[in-house]
């Protein structure tokens, strides 16, 4: 499958996975690679919070291959010798998301990496372009993960019309509930030149996800998930308020989700008790990490073959396409 995504970075499928916090270690980021799309680390909060995987080590299994590292913009600004040590590794592209890219693009460039940036906004599309951005991620509210309000189904499109008119020639991809084949002709037909799949992935084989988490997501439906401010409130985290977390509702969650206004009053109040659950892996305190996507897993197979079946399915899908549209102009005529 060719778009201007694969054929300018030199890669065989139009799909990336997405730079997850402590689940897209090396060995996911490699197998992606391998298969044909481009596997993105995931540096999470740059090590800004503790607790992470050692990025070092998780930057060794990809050693030889072309692949990305990705940070959260607002922690990178706390610890910005995450982005040097990462750079010393040479990678393709590094992805930043939820904060100013600006600061960060020159030095990224003048390592010879592309520079992606995850957008949630117009707003945020603007500041890309203006950044410099390689690629633009326009990221739905379907999410998994942090992410904002706007849905995947209009905001890519639009950021579309908007890279038109201001920067041709910035790739798009599109992010949020994109999990199969269908999804990922669907973005193709939205205006993108790929996607980026982030849950998907989380449910592979060589994902760092802990089995106990697995077995709950694959119980659940997209209706089980929930977007919240109310949880980074409560345990602490200063994530900027325009943005909030999708996860997989928990006791924590049906207490707390919807109570975002008196959270924020009791900021930090949990964050002994949260750090106790993950240490423990309490999964009705500790959140599990998943979009409306949840809904489309039912396995945890390798990465190389959820991409296999993702592109058959798209390229069928859209080939069927074009013979209906044969049939509609058929039969209006
Ligand atoms: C477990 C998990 C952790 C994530 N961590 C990050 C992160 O550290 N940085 C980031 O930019 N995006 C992160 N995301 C969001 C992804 O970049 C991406 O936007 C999202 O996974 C796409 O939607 P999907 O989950 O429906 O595929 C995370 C997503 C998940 C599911």
């Amino acid at each position: 499958m060719k778009t201007r995504l694969t054929e300018q970075f030199g890669i065989r499928h139009p799909i990336l996975c997405a730079p997850m916090a402590l689940i897209a270690g090396g060995r996911l980021a490699a197998a992606v690679s391998d298969a044909g799309g481009l596997g993105i680390l995931g540096g999470g909060y740059a090590g800004a919070l503790g607790g992470e995987p050692d990025l070092e080590q998780e930057l060794a299994l990809v050693k030889g291959r072309k692949f990305g590292v990705g940070f959260i913009s607002w922690a990178l600004d706390r610890a910005p010798q995450a982005l040097d040590g990462a750079l010393k590794h040479f990678p393709y592209c590094v992805f930043l998301s939820f904060g100013e890219p600006k600061p960060f693009a020159k030095k990224i460039h003048d390592a010879r990496a592309r520079l992606i940036c995850q957008v949630q906004t117009l707003r945020h599309a603007e500041q890309a372009v203006d950044a410099g951005a390689d690629a633009i991620v326009a990221q739905g509210t379907e999410a998994g993960g942090h992410g904002a309000s706007r849905s995947t189904l209009p905001l890519v499109p639009e950021v579309a019309d908007f890279l038109t008119k201001r920067a041709p020639k910035t790739l798009l991809l599109a992010a949020g509930g994109i999990a199969d084949g269908r999804g990922l002709a669907a973005a193709l037909m939205l205006g993108a030149d790929g996607v980026l799949a982030g849950t998907r992935f989380w449910a592979s084989a060589e994902a760092l996800t802990p089995q106990a988490m697995m077995d709950r997501a694959m119980r659940a439906t997209g209706d089980d998930t929930v977007r919240t401010k109310a949880i980074d409130a409560l345990r602490g985290v200063p994530w900027p308020e325009e943005f909030s977390f999708r996860v997989l509702k928990n006791k924590l969650t049906d207490q707390w989700a919807h109570r975002e206004a008196e959270a924020a009053r009791a900021r930090g109040s949990l964050a002994k008790a949260y750090a106790e659950a993950r240490a423990k892996q309490d999964l009705d305190m500790y959140l599990t990490v998943v979009g409306e996507a949840a809904g489309l897993l039912h396995d945890r197979p390798g990465a190389a073959s959820i991409i296999e079946s993702m592109v058959q399915q798209a390229e069928s899908l859209l080939k069927r396409g074009g013979s209906l549209d044969f049939r509609t102009s058929k039969a209006a005529s």
